[in-house]
């Protein structure tokens, strides 16, 4: 049985904090497993990974390894040394584009991405564009906001080298089919670099099921601190790429001529000090969404954001632009008000929200707006809080006046 309220006992923000906080897919709320877990490293167990070779180090370099494997038995991997650490999406999506992009592209090559992309999905493939002479073709999202098979298809040429997309829109919702859209991507003999920064936090991900070349996510998203992400990458996709940037721990030697010996993946992507302290935190996170079960979360969701949208629906000064999306993401705008008066509206009632393009610049023209507010559920998230939201939504009518 789901307890929403034994959940929230978990988090020490909800005995700090009056804030009802609907800005999940932006970031999340801590977990006091993953807050003792930082603190662990940071007072007890403080040493650099990879590096020492003395019973400190040993300690800790066996939590990072640990995590690894964790990591990859979260994504169903088929091999640790697929799971790379970074600082986020935006970084592993940038390693992507930066180390096999720039390795693969030829000129009048393309990049097939979807106007759907955050900006950490689209630029990083300009500048990879840009040295390469490759080209970024964007496709369009068909009528509900979804990234189909068929409009893939449509668009990949025998140029397509590379399709990079979004698991779930981080503005819409929507959960697109990766395992068809990746079947269609490698019948053309193309790659798939996933977005997952909004499904890896809700949903089960079996890379290997559904046949992704490269899975990004961010810790930050998933209970976890900031700073730490995952790129996951085929190992044989991962063997062809050079390291995106050198340093300490990447290496086993190096001559004065230039010659450097790089080591395997992970460790030729990993130069410098990891986020250690991060990495424990995340150890801990998906330690904890597994104990709560990921399928259980995202039905929680639904069953909040189902609840939300009755009650939305009565309101005719409420505009919602995804409706039937399967996700927590309640995407709207108050009738004839700008997205952040609205949401600073909402935040005169302890409501946080999210407004304007939330990086994902090119959805405009899909959505015929400028820009949106965005509320996003989580495992914690209760009733009672959806309810807070209704009520401020019902009274954005009398906000409105304040207009006219
Ligand atoms: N990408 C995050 C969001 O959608 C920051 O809010």
């Amino acid at each position: 049985m789901y307890d929403v309220y034994k959940i929230r006992k978990d988090f020490p923000v909800f005995h700090n904090s009056k804030t009802i906080y609907l800005d999940n897919a932006a970031t999340t709320y801590k977990p006091q497993s993953v807050i003792d877990s930082v603190t662990k490293y940071l007072s007890k167990e403080t040493a650099n990974s990879g590096r020492g070779d003395y019973h400190d180090a040993y300690v800790v370099d066996k939590r990072v390894d640990d995590t690894r494997l964790l990591v990859q038995k979260f994504l169903n991997a088929k091999e640790e040394d697929e799971i790379i650490f970074t600082h986020g999406t935006t970084m592993s999506l940038n390693l992507v584009a930066q180390s096999y992009g720039k390795k693969v592209l030829k000129p009048g090559d393309e990049i097939l991405l979807s106007i759907a992309e955050h900006a950490s999905n689209t630029l990083p493939w300009f500048d990879v564009a840009k040295v390469t002479g490759a080209k970024v073709v964007f496709m369009p999202l068909d009528d509900k906001g979804l990234i189909t098979p068929e409009i893939v298809k449509k668009y990949l040429t025998p140029r397509t080298k590379i399709v990079a997309v979004t698991h779930i829109s981080n503005v819409l919702g929507y959960i697109n089919d990766i395992k068809s859209i990746a079947k269609v991507v490698h019948e053309n003999g193309s790659i798939i670099v996933v977005d997952g920064a909004q499904s890896a936090p809700h949903l089960k991900i079996d890379v290997q099921d559904l046949d992704i070349d490269f899975f990004a996510f961010s810790g930050h998203k998933m209970l976890a601190p900031t700073g730490i992400g995952v790129l996951y990458g085929k190992k044989e996709l991962l063997a062809v790429m050079d390291p995106f940037f050198s340093g300490g721990g990447m290496n086993a030697s190096y001559t004065t001529d230039g010659k450097v010996d790089i080591f395997k993946a992970p460790r030729k992507f990993e130069a410098g000090t990891l986020n250690i302290e991060a990495i424990y935190g995340l150890h801990s996170a998906i330690i904890y969404l597994q104990k709560i079960g990921l399928e259980n979360i995202a039905a929680h969701e639904l069953t909040l954001k189902k609840y939300a949208l009755n009650e939305l629906r009565k309101l005719d000064h409420i505009i919602i632009y995804n409706e039937d999306a399967p996700t927590g993401i309640i995407t709207f705008n108050v009738r004839g008000v700008h997205s952040q008066d609205a949401a600073t509206y909402f935040s005169s009632k302890n409501i946080a929200l999210r407004s304007g393009q939330h990086c994902a610049k090119l959805l405009k023209n899909h959505l015929h707006e400028m820009a949106t507010v965005r509320a996003s559920i989580y495992l914690y998230t209760t009733k009672e809080d959806i309810d807070a939201f209704i009520n401020a939504a019902k009274t954005a009518e009398d906000f409105l006046d304040a207009y006219f």
